[in-house]
């Protein structure tokens, strides 16, 4: 029998590229989700969708499942600012009670998207998985905090933490609230990127190398328990930008910001059990102008995770 894989977030943005690949392994995958953005997951004999809320963790059924990936979370800062009790439920409250529940089940992997984020501003060149952890927002916090708690766990199960940096790339639930994604769709349909400073870093990783990477976490346990860090390109906002500008003829607009993330991270934790990505930014870059000019992309309003919850949602 082929393991049976729970994936919370499932209908998310990295979710809709991670259970087919899952499906194209030969897993059994039990997707949860609100489904807040949709659900763009294709129809799987191996697939069972379950339109669910991770809160209420009584109602998830782990009977039979293997490993869990969890994804669910309110997934970016303006986002986790707009109701903290509900970010806080849902990302350290519903992980935690979600941890104990596989506890009792017997699961023996807990792989957990929390974020490169964590770290806050760090002067550091290489920011690696021992420094301090210093988050800004309610969304970092809240990601520091699960990690902790799904830590005590380390005796019972194999606990997976990955801290991402921001994704780029396409997916079939798309968000265009992340740097890469943003910038080119500007450019692609405004002739223009307007940059917010443009000076803050911040490290890169495209959609295909993460999903590949949960892949990979859930099939080298012995390898890859505890924190890692995984992003492959620190590079500042006006750095992508211009490698924007390098595919699409745009103007590029600076205008202050009051964001002050900026962090790079160090990823030869991972890169030394053996992982290896195999994409980058540019050919994310690459990957949306041809969707985009062959009619498979289009700018849509449920792909701004905030201006999608604050009408939509809440
Ligand atoms: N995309 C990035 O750049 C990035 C970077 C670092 C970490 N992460 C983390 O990776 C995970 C997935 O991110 P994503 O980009 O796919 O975001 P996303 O917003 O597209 O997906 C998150 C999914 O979780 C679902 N969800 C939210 N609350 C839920 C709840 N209470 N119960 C069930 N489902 C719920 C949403 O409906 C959504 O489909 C998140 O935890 C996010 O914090 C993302």
């Amino acid at each position: 029998m082929n393991k049976k894989i729970l994936v919370t977030g499932a209908t998310g943005y990295k979710g809709t590229v991670l259970v087919p690949k899952l499906l194209a392994k030969g897993y059994q995958v039990v997707a949860i989700d609100t489904q807040w953005f949709g659900n763009f997951l294709p129809q799987h004999e191996n697939l069972t969708v379950i339109k669910s809320d991770v809160r209420f963790t009584n109602d998830i059924d782990l009977e039979n499942i293997d490993s869990i990936i969890h994804l669910a979370s309110i997934a970016n800062d303006p986002c986790g600012d707009l109701d903290p009790k509900l970010t806080w439920e849902v990302s350290a409250l519903a992980t935690m009670q979600l941890a104990d529940k596989a506890k009792r089940h017997g699961i023996k992997q807990f792989i957990y998207a929390s974020s490169g984020s964590v770290y806050g501003v760090k002067d550091e060149e290489q920011v690696t998985e021992d420094l301090s952890l210093e988050p800004i927002s309610e969304y970092n916090k809240t990601k520091m905090v699960a990690e902790r708690v799904l830590l005590s766990y380390a005796d019972d199960m194999a606990v997976q933490i990955v801290r991402p940096a921001t994704v780029c790339g396409l997916s079939p639930r798309m968000r265009l609230d992340v740097s890469v994604n943003m910038l080119t769709m500007q450019a692609l349909k405004n002739g223009k990127i307007t940059v917010f400073g443009g000076a803050q870093v911040r490290p890169n990783i495209h959609i295909d190398d993460i999903t590949d990477l949960y892949i990979y976490m859930l099939e080298n346990p012995e390898k890859t328990s505890g924190v890692f860090n995984a992003g492959f390109e620190n590079i500042s906002i006006m750095d992508i930008a211009k490698m924007v500008q390098q595919k699409i003829d745009c103007e590029i607009e600076v205008t202050p910001s009051n964001d002050p993330r900026c962090y790079r991270i160090n990823s030869d934790k991972l890169l030394a059990t053996g992982f290896k990505p195999n994409k980058s930014v540019a050919t994310a870059i690459d990957e949306i102008i041809q969707a985009y000019q062959q009619g498979k992309l289009t700018d849509e309003d449920r792909y701004y995770n905030l201006k999608w919850m604050q009408r939509e949602v809440l």
